[in-house]
C-alpha cells in the first residue's frame, strides 16, 4: 500500500475516496485549503494538512516529508455557470495551481497521478452514448480547464518514462456514502439530485427544470448519474492500475445509462414522500441534451464493476443526507 497525497480531500468526491483508501490500507495525506471543503469530512485515520495545491514550498516538504508515492488530484472549481462568468479564476485554480502541483509531484519523483477529469471535456458530443475516442470539444471554461490539465499530464508523461497517469472522466456524480456519514455538502448547490433533494426537505420553495423543450424522450435534459461510492473506488482501482504497471489512460466513469431531469424529480419525489413543487424554467446556458457514458473502456482496464447502479439508491442516500444535515443544523 503506498503513500498517497490526497488534493481536495475535504470536497465532497475526495472525502469519500479518502474513506476508501485508508480502508484499503494505504497512508493517506490531505491537502485542502477548504475553500469548498469542510474539515470533518476527512476520515480521521488520514492526516491532514490545510493550504493550497499553488503553494510550492509546502507541495515540496509534502513530497518529501510524507513520502508520498501516488497524487490523487481532485482540488479544484466546478461549478460549470460560475465558470463562464468568471472564467479566469477556474484558469486560476485549475489549471495554474495544477500545474504547480505537477511540476512539484515531477520534481519529486512522483511516479503516479489519478486525475479528477470530468465529462464537460466533451462538450457536446454527437454520439450517445459517448467514448473516449470521440475528440474532446469542450463548450464551457470548465470543461477546457480540466482538458489542459488532461493534456499537460499527457505530454508530461510522453516525456518522461517513468511518470504515469490516469484522467477519470466523471459524468454526474451524486448519492452519498451508504454508510450515511458522508455526503455532498456544498453550500448554494446546482447540482440536479441536490437541488432536489433540499426542495424535498423545505429548506428551498421549489424548483425549476431548465428546459423540456429538448429532443430528448420526455423534453429534458438526459444525464448519466453515478453514485459517489462507486466513482471513489474508481481511482482505487486507477492506484492498483499504475502501480501494477498499467498504461496512462483517460477513462470515463459513468454507467452507461441516461435518466431525464423528470425522471430523476420524480424519483426524489417518491424516496421522500414529498411532492415539492416544480416549475418549467427557460434552458440554462451551455447544458448539452444528453449526456451518457461508455464505460467499456474502464471496465476492461479495471476489471470495475458498478455495485450501486440504482437511481432509486442515489437519491434515497442523497435525501437521507440532506435531512442529517437540516436536522444537525451543519451547514445549512
Ligand atoms: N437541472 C435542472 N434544475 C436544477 C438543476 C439542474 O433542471 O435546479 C438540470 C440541468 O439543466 C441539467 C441536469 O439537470 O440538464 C443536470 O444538471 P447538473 O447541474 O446536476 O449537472 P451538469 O450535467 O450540468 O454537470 C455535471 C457536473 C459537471 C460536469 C458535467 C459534465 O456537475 O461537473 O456534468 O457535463 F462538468
Amino acid at each position: 500500500m503506498s503513500a498517497v497525497l490526497v488534493t481536495g480531500g475535504a470536497g465532497y468526491i475526495g472525502s469519500h475516496t479518502t474513506r476508501h483508501l485508508v480502508e484499503a490500507g494505504h497512508r493517506v495525506c490531505v491537502l485542502d485549503n477548504l475553500y469548498s471543503g469542510f474539515r470533518e469530512a476527512v476520515d480521521p485515520r488520514a492526516s491532514f494538512v490545510e493550504g493550497d495545491i499553488a503553494d510550492a514550498d509546502l507541495l515540496d516538504r509534502l513530497f518529501r516529508e510524507e513520502g508520498i508515492e501516488a497524487v490523487i488530484h481532485f482540488a479544484g472549481h466546478i461549478v460549470v455557470p460560475e465558470s463562464v462568468a468568471d472564467p479566469l479564476k477556474y484558469y486560476r485554480n485549475n489549471v495554474a495551481s495544477s500545474l504547480t502541483l505537477l511540476e512539484r509531484a515531477a520534481a519529486a519523483g512522483v511516479p503516479h497521478v489519478v486525475f479528477s477529469s470530468s465529462a464537460a471535456v466533451y462538450g457536446m458530443p454527437d454520439t450517445i452514448p459517448v467514448d473516449e475516442t470521440v475528440p474532446p470539444a469542450p463548450i464551457n471554461p470548465y470543461g477546457a480547464t480540466k482538458l489542459m490539465t488532461e493534456w499537460t499530464l499527457r505530454d508530461l508523461a510522453a516525456a518522461h518514462d517513468d511518470f504515469r497517469y490516469v484522467a477519470l472522466r466523471y459524468f454526474n456524480v451524486a448519492g452519498a456514502h451508504t454508510g450515511g456519514d458522508l455526503g455532498q455538502s456544498t453550500p448554494e448547490a446546482t447540482h440536479l439530485i441536490k437541488v432536489a433533494c433540499e426542495a424535498a426537505c423545505g429548506k428551498r420553495d421549489g424548483m425549476s427544470i431548465y428546459g423540456d423543450d429538448y429532443d430528448t424522450p420526455d423534453g429534458t435534459c438526459v444525464r448519466d448519474y453515478i453514485h459517489v461510492d462507486d466513482l471513489a473506488r474508481a481511482h482505487l482501482d486507477a492506484l492498483d492500475w499504475l502501480e501494477g504497471g498499467g498504461d496512462s489512460a483517460f477513462l470515463n466513469c459513468g454507467y452507461g445509462r441516461g435518466y431525464s431531469v423528470r425522471e430523476v424529480i420524480d424519483q426524489v419525489r417518491a424516496v421522500s414522500g414529498v411532492d415539492f413543487p416544480v416549475t418549467i424554467a427557460g434552458r440554462r446556458a451551455g447544458d448539452p441534451p444528453a449526456l451518457v457514458a461508455d464505460n467499456a473502456r474502464i471496465r476492461d482496464l479495471f476489471g470495475w464493476q458498478p455495485r450501486h447502479d440504482d437511481l432509486e439508491l442515489i437519491c434515497r442516500t442523497a435525501y437521507q443526507w440532506e435531512r442529517k444535515l437540516l436536522e444537525s443544523g451543519l451547514r445549512s
